[in-house]
């Protein structure tokens, strides 16, 4: 076997609501590899979202580690993570992270802006082919469609080829006849030499995926 790509080891996350602790992850060891799409699963309230925010660094765990191509997600300074995530991670989420202000393709240009090459224009336009949105280059975010919406966020976080592509069901806004074409189009155009990690509630998605990680009670499975 190769060497992981990302490593998450030992990862505990509490949280404090009202007087009591819920423990949203226990001891949560995840090692994907080059190129490897995991699917994690488990129902709502199993600590899914909770480690897509530690391996994205947006949230340090109160125990455990989480390394990306040998660099440390966890415990740096909040411009590190950012950093880091500028250079190395792509995030697709369910609600919109179009900016409004920006047409699809300025929307593009600017996720591209913070990767270490800035992409060129002809990339960017041929990410926007590959999803079907060629024609809605020039529209706003508020015209898009709940699926272009989604289409549009994962060309995003594809834009400048992550090593890291985090989505945290991204398909849970659209149809169910979109959410065979956007996970389609997930696991074709994923990073070749990127890990994956894709959280969702559907089936349909598992069986897109190379492994599932299950997730129950903040515990895999
Ligand atoms: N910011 C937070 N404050 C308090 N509790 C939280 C917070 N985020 C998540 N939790 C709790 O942690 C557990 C796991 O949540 P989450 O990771 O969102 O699960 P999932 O994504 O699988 O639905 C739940 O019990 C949830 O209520
Ligand atoms: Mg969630």
């Amino acid at each position: 076997m190769t060497a992981a790509l990302l490593e998450a080891r030992g990862l505990h996350r509490f949280y404090r609501r009202g007087g009591e602790e819920v423990a949203a992850l226990r001891d949560v060891n995840l090692s994907v590899q080059p190129g490897e799409l995991v699917a994690v699963v488990g129902p709502s309230g199993s600590g899914k979202s909770t480690l897509m925010n530690l391996l994205a660094g947006l949230e340090d765990p109160d125990g455990g580690s989480v390394t990306l191509a040998g660099h440390a997600v966890s415990h740096q300074p909040a411009n590190s993570q950012a950093r880091l995530r500028g250079r190395l991670i792509g995030v697709l989420t369910q609600t919109s992270g179009l900016v409004e202000h920006l047409d699809v393709l300025g929307n593009l240009r600017l996720a591209g802006s913070f990767r270490p090459t800035r992409p060129a224009a002809a990339d960017l336009v041929g990410l926007l082919d590959q999803v079907g949105l060629r024609q809605r280059s020039s529209a706003r975010p508020s015209t898009l469609s709940g699926g272009e919406t989604a289409r549009a966020n994962l060309a995003v976080a594809l834009v400048g080829n992550p090593s890291l592509l985090l989505a945290d069901e991204p398909t849970a806004e659209v149809s169910r006849v979109e959410e065979t074409g956007l996970l389609d189009l997930l696991r074709r155009m994923r990073p070749p030499e990127g890990a994956t990690v894709l959280v969702t509630h559907s089936p349909a998605v598992a069986r897109a995926a190379d492994r599932v990680v299950h997730l129950l009670d903040g515990r895999v499975q």
